[in-house]
């Protein structure tokens, strides 16, 4: 698939088969993408948490009532360890937020090229989400997202709401 297609195509999905798994060899080269995202001063700071089995999905979706996060085969969370992550030495600015968010979209446009639907969330509950995946002291979580096939009839929106480039763009 083009690039900019892929770009202009990915939607946030919120209709999930909860029957159909992702195979590993697919989500491997999903993961891998993130795996292969920059990072401040290289430190790859993360671990990324797939959570597949039955019961560990149970605990987890309680984190975010939506019925079609229900449904998901899959929830990935992103889990940052901030005494990796690079520190700006002259403020002491931690990168971690955009290492991880920057891990987290080359996870999702992955997923677009696989076909696989994604949306990122961050309305979830921190206490619940962290106490079911036993979240330490020095790590955080900025993101997660479901990752699972469309239901059958699925069909995407189409339409980007975006503010024009004119907009956005200032040239000095
Ligand atoms: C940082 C961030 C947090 C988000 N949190 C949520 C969320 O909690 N729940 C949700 O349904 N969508 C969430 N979204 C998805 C956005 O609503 C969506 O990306 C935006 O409306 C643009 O739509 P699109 O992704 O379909 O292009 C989030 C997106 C980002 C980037």
């Amino acid at each position: 698939m083009d690039f900019y297609d892929l770009i202009r195509n990915r939607e946030s999905v919120r209709d999930y088969n909860p029957n159909r798994t992702i195979d590993e060899v697919i989500l491997n080269r999903i993961l891998n993408a993130g795996r292969l995202a920059p990072s401040a001063s290289n430190r790859q700071p993360w671990t990324f948490l797939l959570v597949s089995s039955k019961e560990k999905l149970e605990e987890v979706r309680a984190c975010y009532k939506k019925s079609w996060f229900q449904q998901a085969p899959h929830i990935l969370i992103i889990i940052g360890d901030k005494t990796k992550s690079w520190i700006r030495s002259y403020d002491g600015y931690n990168s971690i937020e955009t290492d991880l968010a920057i891990a987290m979209d080359h996870i999702i446009l992955a997923a677009e090229y696989e076909n696989i639907g994604t949306c990122w969330i961050e309305e979830y509950d921190f206490k619940i989400l962290s106490n079911a995946i036993s979240l330490k002291e020095n790590e955080v979580i900025f993101a997660i997202t479901p990752l699972g096939y469309q239901n059958k009839g699925y069909q995407k929106h189409g339409n980007k709401k975006r503010k024009p480039l004119e907009e956005i763009i200032k040239i000095i």
